[in-house]
């Protein structure tokens, strides 16, 4: 069997990164190699003191410390990297069309094309080429097709290695994974890939944690499982409004559903919406999928999960406008958390940006602060959206690096990421300096709205 000593990853983003630190900490006999067009990214993941790499998880600076120069390289020099390696993933993103066919809906696969015409001109001997990246069913047939025809005549063998690690916990993840699933051809160079792939992951996996299936089923099992992730959140938020309607605790019903071992604990807080980069396109690249296959009832079903979803932020600022006497222009609004989740500083699809952009168009005022998110981030989320100029943005959006100052003055507060330290806080001193009645609206139903309402706070809570 194959031994694979040389690894490149193309791809120095939020799985990229984190995933090849771990491999080349639990492997020191490969040589890992991660690279990316992106200059400043990489110069970020060379950075000699670690706590700046550029993305922030709990655990990852100190796995980059100890095999950073050993046996991990990130470099800007991809076709030096592919030559070298035996073994390269494909971890670039895929992002959802925003353009032509499928605009808003399928997965954006130029970025993937762009990685297969690259091996395919560079490699001069035999390559594994591992599919890290979400991707739509039936893929790897493309990846195949581009490297066979395009190729020098060597040979690729293409395996599909989905990535399940969520942000804010991706190392205790890749440490543990719940499983490693690895898709390939079921000839017998196939399963030679994907033998020399599971010895990768056996450095540290339990074995019977390494599932093995044909490449369709790895492929699809990715996005089943975000699919699968999300509607649960759709499920949970959407009984939430109707507790608020009736009385219910959306939490009292969550914990007497979870502990049915049937349904199970997880993945049943209601929130003010889901956000990342995964949920929105990978369902949308689902239902997408499933329509071109004309499952039109298939595609309905999942879309409703995104349907719910949107209603979930929209409908958390719509009921801030409506508690503010149906007018929030010019007043301060505090916004605790711009992260879509905690321990990440990543800000890609946050419910906090569509809740903001909802109450810039009332000409409220926003404060923003979170612990992880810079400045140029929140605008940059926000002109993105294209709502309105980058000038007014300027003008109604102020960031902080400071809670109480963030709080100030401010007519409410609302809490849009479930950060630990907002529980900390010392609420008295915030209460003491905010406008009157103080409005509290808690997206994540982190603090202790009974206390809060005793010092004097009008606390609306998700589901209660
Ligand atoms: P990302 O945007 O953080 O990183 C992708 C990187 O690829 C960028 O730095 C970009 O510069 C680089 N890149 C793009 N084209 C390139 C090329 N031709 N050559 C070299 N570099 C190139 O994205 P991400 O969050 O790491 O996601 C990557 C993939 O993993 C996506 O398909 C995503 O769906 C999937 N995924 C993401 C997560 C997550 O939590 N973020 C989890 C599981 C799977
Ligand atoms: C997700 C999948 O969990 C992961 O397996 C996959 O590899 C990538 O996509 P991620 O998006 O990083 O990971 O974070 P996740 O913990 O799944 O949270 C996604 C969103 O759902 C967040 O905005 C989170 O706040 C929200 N959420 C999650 C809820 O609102 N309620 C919950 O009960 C769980």
């Amino acid at each position: 069997n194959k031994k694979i000593t040389k690894i490149c990853c193309i791809g120095a983003g939020y799985v990229g990164g984190p995933t090849m630190a771990v491999i080349a900490q639990k492997c020191p006999h490969i040589k890992v190699t991660v690279v990316d067009l992106n200059e400043a990214r990489i110069a970020a993941w060379n950075d000699p003191n670690t706590e700046n790499i550029p993305v922030y998880e709990p655990g990852l600076s100190e796995v980059v410390a100890e095999a950073r120069g050993r046996n991990l390289f990130f470099s800007t020099e991809v076709d030096k990297a592919i030559d070298e390696a035996e073994m390269i993933f494909i971890s670039v993103n895929t992002p959802t069309k925003t353009y032509g066919t499928g605009k808003g809906m399928a997965a954006d696969l130029k970025y993937i094309e762009l990685c297969a015409r690259q091996i395919a001109r560079v490699a001069k001997d035999d390559k594994i080429v591992v599919e890290k990246s979400t991707l739509p069913v039936r893929t790897a047939e493309a990846v195949k097709n581009i490297l066979q025809n395009t190729g020098n005549g060597v040979n690729y063998q293409i395996l599909s290695n989905p990535e399940f690690l969520a942000e804010g916990t991706a190392v205790e993840d890749l440490h543990a994974p719940d499983r490693v699933l690895i898709g390939g051809d079921t000839t017998p160079e196939g399963q030679e890939a994907l033998n020399a792939l599971v010895e990768v992951y056996a450095n540290w996996v339990p074995r019977e944690r390494i599932l093995t299936t044909n490449l369709w089923s790895s492929e699809l099992s990715k996005l089943t499982a975000n699919a699968f992730l999300a509607q649960r959140v759709s499920s949970i938020n959407a009984l939430s409004e109707l507790c608020e309607r009736t009385g219910a605790d959306v939490t009292e019903v969550a914990r007497s559903i979870g502990t049915d071992s049937r349904i199970g604990p997880k993945f049943l807080k209601a929130s003010v919406g889901f956000g990342g980069s995964c949920f929105q396109k990978d369902i949308l690249n689902l239902v997408y999928i499933a329509r071109s296959y004309g499952l039109k009832e298939v595609a309905d079903y999942w879309e409703q999960v995104i349907i719910m979803n949107d209603h979930q932020k929209s409908r958390f600022a719509n009921n801030i406008v409506k508690t503010l006497y149906n007018t929030v222009s010019g007043k301060k609004i505090a916004f605790l958390g711009w992260a879509f989740k905690k321990d990440t500083n990543d800000t890609r699809e946050s419910a906090a940006i569509y809740v903001a952009d909802a109450l810039l168009n009332e000409e409220a005022g926003i404060a923003v602060y979170d612990p992880k998110v810079p400045e140029s981030q929140v605008f940059f989320d926000l002109d993105y959206l294209g709502t309105r100029s980058a000038d007014k943005n300027k003008q109604l959006v102020t960031n902080y690096t400071d809670p109480y100052e963030a709080c100030k003055d401010a007519h409410a507060i609302a809490i849009l990421t479930e950060w630990d330290e907002f529980k900390t806080y010392d609420w008295q001193r915030i209460f003491d300096n905010m406008k009157k009645p103080a409005f509290l609206f808690d997206g994540r139903s982190i603090v202790d709205s009974a206390a809060l309402t005793d010092i004097g706070f009008k606390v609306y809570t998700i589901g209660k």
